[in-house]
């Protein structure tokens, strides 16, 4: 019965290269459909007033708070001016679970309470009359109605702070900055990607895209503005901007989905909501594992009896998931442990534990190869995927496929090596060896807060060095 099990899952999950074609030509329709209007795709193409990307000439001092990854990070950035002048200071946490559900008094808090921590400790006076400008990162789906303000259009990932849910976020941390008596101005309100974006084309100038995969997944692109019909008369100095995609809520009926999927959405707090991300992103792959293998010990007995642990939601982190699946042990020795300490599971046998490995490898394989059809997607959606390249006999010919960068980042992506390796493999069968060669997956580690932090300096009031 349980290689039944496994057979369904492997025969769901499959993502053969014509399959994820069809996902990305899917992302490439939905971004047009989401940018002709507002409701017009699951993916909102949300607006980021952001017109003009770090340069490397900017200078001055300034700070950014980056809330919604794994940690929290409050930073300073010194720029001289030049790329290879800077210098900054960060400081990380886990955000404490209680402030993702609790009241946004206690979250903003919170956050104005490390900002002032960094700012005495630095050589900055609180008491200095210069105000100083700061990138706020939020990452989460935001409404743009300038580049320093946005109305919260719901929780992701696992916060569920309902009076939030509508208001200007900039504004409540400004209101919250000015109560703790923090001289300090929200000069850009970004999201994760859009900051991850930026620092990457701080650093080179070929990167059109950036992409996050850790607890939660997205990706942003710099589009031209008459691109943007939803906006008609959209006017920037740079004609173009950088559109927030949200695509964790990308949905196509060409993605291959489970009974196992289907049950996690239908059990999460936003059922119907985020479907790519719940199939591809840290805070609910180990989930989905979780419930293959409870699945399997209901339905033989390889696992012997049944676990309670297993029948607890999230038992199973996606880091543990990970770990088992890279266990190159001849034994399988860490993922015993990992059963048998994490999830009560003790004493499987070898066979039992090599089917554990299986199910990690599906649905991590599954996860990378959707995020890979993504990011073609996006590269469709710009005419970065080669398919406008002039055919010499059997092979493209390079001449007119220009260098291509799309910065990344997060846990998953960063982590989780097979994850990595599963998702370059798709993209070069996707895009073919002789376009993919021109696509390069930059990481740009921890870089979103420091993004978030260049793009006050290069949309601050005060710069002079704008581009
Ligand atoms: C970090 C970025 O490196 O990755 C954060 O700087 C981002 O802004 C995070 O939120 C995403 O990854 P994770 O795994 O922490 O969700
Ligand atoms: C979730 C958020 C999105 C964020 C992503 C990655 O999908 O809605 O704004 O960019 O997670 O952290």
């Amino acid at each position: 019965r349980v290689v039944g099990v496994l057979k369904e899952l492997e025969e769901s999950c499959e993502t053969t290269v014509g399959r994820l074609r069809q996902v990305v030509d899917a992302m490439a329709v939905e971004m047009h459909a989401g940018l002709a209007s507002e409701g017009g795709s699951k993916l909102k193409m949300l607006l980021t007033f952001v017109d003009n990307l770090p340069s490397g000439s900017e200078k001055g001092t300034f700070y950014g708070l980056d809330l919604g990854g794994t940690n929290f990070r409050v930073l300073r950035v010194e720029l001289g001016g030049q790329r290879s002048s800077f210098d900054r200071d960060v400081a990380q946490q886990a955000i404490p679970p209680r402030l993702m559900t609790g009241r946004s008094e206690d979250l903003f808090d919170f956050i104005a309470s490390s900002l002032q921590h960094l700012v005495e400790k630095g050589n900055d006076s609180e008491q200095s009359p210069i105000i100083k400008e700061l990138g706020f990162t939020f990452s989460f789906p935001v409404k743009q109605t300038s580049v320093s303000s946005g109305i919260l259009i719901k929780w992701t990932k696992g916060f569920a702070i309902t009076d939030m849910v509508g208001k200007e976020v900039a504004g409540v941390l400004q209101q919250t900055l000015a109560r703790k008596g923090l001289n300090m101005q929200v000069a850009v309100l970004v999201n994760n990607t859009v900051g991850t974006l930026a620092l990457g084309h701080y650093h080179d100038a070929d990167t059109v895209a950036a992409v996050i995969i850790g607890t939660g997944t997205n990706a942003c692109y710099w589009e031209r503005t008459d691109a943007i019909i939803k906006c008609q008369g959209l006017l920037t100095t740079s004609g173009g901007m950088v559109v927030n995609m949200e695509w964790g809520n990308f949905w196509s009926s060409h993605m291959p989905r489970t009974s196992y999927d289907i049950e996690l959405d239908a059990e999460s707090p936003n059922p119907n909501d985020q479907g790519f991300e719940k199939m591809i992103s840290g805070m609910y792959l180990g989930d989905i594992v979780r419930r293959v293998i409870l699945r399997m010990s209901q339905e033989s007995d390889v696992f012997g009896p049944v676990f309670s642990s297993l029948s607890v939601p999230f038992a199973l982190g996606t880091p543990l998931m990970a770990a088992m699946h890279e266990d190159d042990s001849p034994e399988l020795t860490k993922v015993a442990r990992i059963l048998k300490d994490d999830l009560k599971i003790p004493d499987l046998p070898l066979k039992a534990r090599k089917l554990v490995v299986k199910v990690c490898d599906v649905v991590a394989r599954r996860a990378a190869r959707l995020a890979a059809a993504g990011i073609v997607g996006i590269l469709k959606k710009i005419g970065r995927d080669g398919s406008g390249c002039i055919r010499v006999g059997r092979t493209r010919s390079d001449t007119k496929m220009r260098r291509t960068v799309v910065a990344i980042e997060g846990s998953l992506y960063t982590q989780y090596t097979m994850f990595r390796e599963y998702l370059h493999e798709a993209l070069h069968e996707i895009l073919g060896e002789d376009i993919a060669q021109h696509v390069i997956l930059k990481v740009t580690e921890d870089g979103s807060g420091t993004g978030a932090a260049l793009l006050a300096a290069s949309h601050s009031s005060k710069s002079v060095d704008n581009v």
